[in-house]
């Protein structure tokens, strides 16, 4: 696949060259509240910040004098050509960090052949975004209490010609986000969630109830996944697993793929480094079934390092984010270029050609 033009990177301020630069410059764009909300994680935040520093777990392994000429970052995935293995996840109620919210994001990726994974949240029309971009778009489902209304979200997302759906099983219930109670953080008047329109509203649980009686109730299980699979012919990917026996229940269940994720580190804390419960995941599935990865990716090393470990790719959350709230659509453009070439340059110093000769091998031991 030919890449994408350049963004005029003239527009972009000198200083801007990496994914921390943009998140050091948002709060400047951002109400103190959504900044919270943003790059809060659950509880004490341990897992939200294990997750970037399980790269530094890992050093690249360099091979010199390499013919890496004609090397390419490109792949594939579910019959997709991809420029490259970066994906822009599903990130909620994009409208609170941008005026134009999911369009501009959409429109980068596009103009980056980037795909990107439409929240079930998101503050714009699935039919409008789909109608504008020129990227890949995958749906990313929450289960809303009901086989019905899940349905109804896929057939939507099925009519606008989306390319996946990636049912997200890590968040049944809302974690317990301290940062963001801290900042009293709520959905501004005039933003919503307005794909869910027409669907019956979910009812709040009685306060004081337990969770097993309140939101687990409204959950979904093994059989909703096997019944889900059997309504669509889009590929059907599980987001949220960490434990390699769910990844077999996963794949047995019919599901095409599963991205190894904590949401994050925004639901449960304490939990491994999406980076650490990749290898044994990748392990137990075998070497051929598609296997992504999201969770503190912020440098081409760290998607380089993702798929020596077994990922075919990665999906960044907040960076885009960042990235918008700071740039817009040109912003998350030139992020997604920058992450790419420090990939490619990692690739090439380490004597890789091709995403296929990414492996275990280009890890230096510890
Ligand atoms: C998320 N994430 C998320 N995931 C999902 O499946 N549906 C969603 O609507 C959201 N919403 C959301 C909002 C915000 C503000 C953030 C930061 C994240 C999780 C997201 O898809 C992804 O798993 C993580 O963001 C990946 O970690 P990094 O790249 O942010 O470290
Ligand atoms: C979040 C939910 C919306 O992480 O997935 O904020």
């Amino acid at each position: 696949m030919s890449t994408a033009p350049l963004p005029p990177l003239a527009a972009i301020p000198h200083d801007l060259v990496a994914a921390v630069d943009y998140a050091r410059r948002a709060p400047f764009h951002l109400d103190p509240r959504c900044l919270a909300y943003l790059n809060g994680g659950a509880a004490d935040e341990e897992t939200l910040a294990a997750n970037s520093a399980a790269f530094a777990d890992f050093q690249l392994w360099p091979r010199v004098l390499a013919d890496v000429r004609g090397g390419s970052t490109a792949t594939a995935l579910f019959g997709t050509p991809l420029a490259h293995p970066l994906l822009l996840a599903p990130v909620a109620y994009q409208g609170l960090f941008h005026t134009l919210g999911e369009r501009a994001t959409a429109l980068a990726a596009g103009a980056m052949h980037t795909p990107f994974v439409v929240s079930t949240l998101a503050t714009t029309r699935l039919d409008e975004l789909a109608s504008q971009a020129a990227a890949p778009l995958w749906f990313q489902l929450y289960w809303q209490g009901s086989r019905e209304a899940a349905l109804t979200l896929v057939r939507r997302a099925e009519a606008a010609g989306y390319g996946a759906i990636v049912l997200t099983v890590d968040a049944p219930l809302a974690g317990i986000r301290n940062r963001e109670q801290r900042a009293g953080f709520a959905l501004p008047p005039g933003l919503a969630a307005v794909n869910l329109a027409g669907l019956p509203e979910i009812p709040a649980p009685p306060a004081n109830v337990p969770v097993f009686q309140g939101a687990m109730c409204q959950a979904p299980g093994w059989a909703d996944i096997a019944w889900l699979r059997s309504q669509t012919s889009l590929p059907l990917l599980l987001k949220g697993i960490l434990h390699p026996e769910d990844a077999v229940l996963a794949r047995e269940t019919g599901a095409d793929g599963v991205v190894v994720s904590n949401h994050g580190g925004r639901v449960l804390d304490r939990v491994p480094a999406s980076l650490h419960a990749l290898p044994q995941v990748r392990a137990r599935l075998g070497a051929d079934f598609p296997l992504l990865l999201d969770g503190g990716i912020r440098r081409g090393s760290d998607i380089f390092t993702a798929l020596a470990l077994g990922a075919d790719a990665v999906l960044i959350g907040r960076p885009y984010i960042h990235a918008l709230a700071v740039a817009g659509a040109l912003g998350v453009a030139h992020l997604i270029r920058v992450l790419r070439e420090e990939l490619e340059i990692c690739m090439a110093l380490c004597g890789c050609r091709s995403l296929a000769e990414i492996g275990p091998h280009c890890l230096a031991p510890a």
